[in-house]
């Protein structure tokens, strides 16, 4: 473990499973500091293992959390239902929010007014935790290259990498096009902010995000998280 940029913690581990466990105990410890913690978790494949780590953890006391997830899906307006793809309220239901407690926000019910989502957090005193991945590019949530640091929760066209990567193809019917993510404000506004990154795909924008000594740029925006005073980046790899 090593510190290079005030705010900025890194903890390197030896792989993704114990990034994973890692990222389960901060979320214990938050909840054991703050029962009524507010807590905004992510989608993706990298935080798989910490929702594994956290189904086996029958001891955490869920049931005065207020819990959020960063970003969701628009569904296009002609979409037969059920839709063909997983939303990611079914994500966070598959993945956690079916075996625990807790007040569960799922995004999906302010898909046409993302601002009120934001504000939910906002009311509730803000997040105590917000958990992120991080893409090759440098997003955080959908927070794409350009997005500023007090950018609010809006709703965003998805770029054609993001819908293959998430997709394997464009244009297929009656998948999303667009999605809402919380802005950076909110993300910023956090009292602790964990960022997890694995794989060797990732190493390149993390350290050009968070560890080179040069100023915040919206061409990367998880490089405003230098601008934050308590981050820790849990690796599987040296940074
Ligand atoms: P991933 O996505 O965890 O599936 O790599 C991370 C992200 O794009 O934020």
């Amino acid at each position: 473990m090593h510190g290079d940029m005030p705010g900025v913690q890194y903890v390197c581990l030896p792989d993704a499973q114990a990034v994973g466990v890692c990222a389960a105990d901060w979320v214990a410890r938050t909840l054991q500091d703050s029962p009524q913690a507010v807590l905004v978790f992510p989608t993706g494949n990298t935080p798989l293992p910490m929702y594994e780590a956290l189904r086996h953890r029958p001891e955490l006391d869920w049931s005065g959390t207020r819990l959020f997830h960063l970003d969701e899906y628009v569904p296009p307006r002609d979409a037969r239902r059920p839709l063909p793809y997983e939303t990611y309220a079914e994500y966070m239901r598959r993945e956690l929010w079916d075996v625990i407690d807790g007040q569960k926000h799922y995004f999906i019910q302010d898909v046409d007014e993302p601002t009120a989502y934001e504000a939910r957090i906002a009311g509730l005193g803000g997040a105590d935790l917000v958990i992120l991945g991080i893409g090759v590019n440098g997003h955080i949530a959908f927070n794409e290259p350009g997005a500023k640091p007090d950018s609010p929760a809006r709703r965003v066209a998805l770029a054609p990498a993001t819908i293959l990567s998430n997709f394997k193809a464009l244009n297929k019917p009656g998948y999303p096009t667009h999605a809402v993510t919380l802005g950076l404000k909110s993300i910023l506004s956090a009292r602790h902010i964990l960022l997890l990154a694995t794989g060797q795909a990732k190493q390149q924008v993390v350290r050009q995000a968070l560890l080179e000594c040069t100023p915040p740029d919206a061409d990367l925006p998880a490089s405003w998280l230098k601008t934050h005073p308590h981050v820790t980046v849990l690796t599987d790899f040296e940074v």
